[in-house]
């Protein structure tokens, strides 16, 4: 049985949070929303609970989880000697949608860690994740809150589809803001690595911090080059049903010659396909009206934050409307467009046609 309760996304209701809180001490699992997308909780100090995360969303067991925890404070009782620098950077980022992979301690169990001797940390800036954490009095372990391999939740619908029946709680606060997890920076690399681009652009990072940071092939969604950075990213992720193929620009300033690719795509795939879809931008949906296919409108190449937004609900909308194939246009690598464009090309399983 999973219980579902709504709640106010900026003043959560305390009875809510205390019900959460009494299901977390207890082991149980509680799939909160966040800035970013929805999690799905334990306590760090129940490692049977962290367990069990691993078997309901069937995530493998060497990819480790990310500590939520609700201040700096909290962080360095969990963590080794973390450099200034590092703490002025969070003092800077913190809360929000910025995940930093640095040396545990030995108060981040093996569970939460996959083993490994770093841990990922973050500090939502959600009121729902902060008060829990707050009330719970220590740091909340927690991956995003769906299957393993499926688009990350924005809705607790997601939550609930994916995980309904094998969780204690969903708490309800409606959809998430960024719609599009965390970034993720490993500080123990010199000069810092992105591992995962996220809903806070990388530019920005550095610009805020003053540092480089290095942005590896792998961070921007192309497939293994050796050895996986973060453990998570070997696995299939993100992926619809349906077969996806990006179409990749390079110079989005010129949409004619994407337009006739995907339009070349769509012709042949309608012989082979039952079902078929176009996930387009509102300056380019209009131009596959003669197709005779399902068109979705994803946002404006003017506003990617909205793109970042809709991209996970409209992966999962394929999968819905039972679409077996869909092409869907790439966006310009800037901003958030990092983030955009390694969740498509994952989401496509390396399924990439580049036109130049
Ligand atoms: O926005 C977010 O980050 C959301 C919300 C719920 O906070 N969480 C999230 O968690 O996206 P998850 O588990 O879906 O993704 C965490 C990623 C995985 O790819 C994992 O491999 C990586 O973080 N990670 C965790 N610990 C790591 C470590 N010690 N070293 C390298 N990568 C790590
Ligand atoms: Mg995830």
């Amino acid at each position: 049985m999973t219980l579902i309760v709504k709640t106010d996304p900026f003043n959560p209701d305390e009875s809510v949070i205390s019900k959460a809180v009494e299901i977390l001490r207890n082991g149980g699992l509680v799939a909160f929303p966040t800035e970013t997308v929805y999690g799905l909780g334990a306590s760090i100090s129940r490692k049977d609970a962290i367990k069990k995360i691993f078997s309901v969303k069937g995530r493998p067991m060497d990819n480790p989880l990310i500590v939520h925890v609700d201040s700096i404070d909290m962080f360095l009782n969990l963590t080794l000697n973390p450099p200034e620098y590092l703490i002025n950077a969070l003092e800077k980022l913190w809360p929000g949608p910025f995940t930093i992979v640095y040396w545990k301690s030995s108060s981040v169990p093996g569970e939460a860690s996959a083993n490994l001797p770093k841990a990922a940390y973050r500090s939502p800036s959600h009121r729902v994740a902060l008060k829990l954490i707050n009330y719970l009095g220590e740091a909340i372990v927690a991956p995003s809150a769906n299957k393993s391999g499926k688009p990350s939740p924005t809705t607790a619908q997601h939550v609930y589809s994916d995980l309904g029946g094998s969780i204690d709680m969903i708490i309800d606060a409606g959809e998430t803001l960024y719609g599009i997890e965390s970034t993720i920076i490993d500080f123990t690399s010199v000069p810092p690595r992105l591992l995962r681009p996220g809903a806070l652009a990388v530019e920005k990072i550095s610009e805020i911090l003053g540092i480089e940071i290095e942005i590896p092939l792998e961070a921007r969604g192309f497939g293994e080059f050796g050895e996986a950075l973060a453990p998570g990213m070997k696995y299939k992720h993100y992926a619809p049903e349906a077969e996806l193929v990006v179409v990749e620009s390079g110079d989005y300033s010129d949409l004619n010659k994407l337009i006739n690719m995907v339009k070349k795509l769509i012709s042949d795939a309608r012989s082979k396909y039952r079902s078929v879809a176009v996930i387009c931008s509102s300056e380019t949906c209009s131009s596959y009206l003669d197709t005779n296919i399902k068109i979705i409108e994803i946002g404006s190449r003017k506003d990617i934050f909205q793109i970042a937004k809709n991209i996970f609900k409209t992966l999962r909308r394929l999968d819905e409307e039972k679409i077996e194939f869909a092409i869907v246009e790439g966006f310009e690598e800037k901003g958030l467009g990092l983030a955009v464009m390694n969740r498509l090309r994952k989401a496509s399983g390396g399924r990439i046609v580049h036109i130049d």
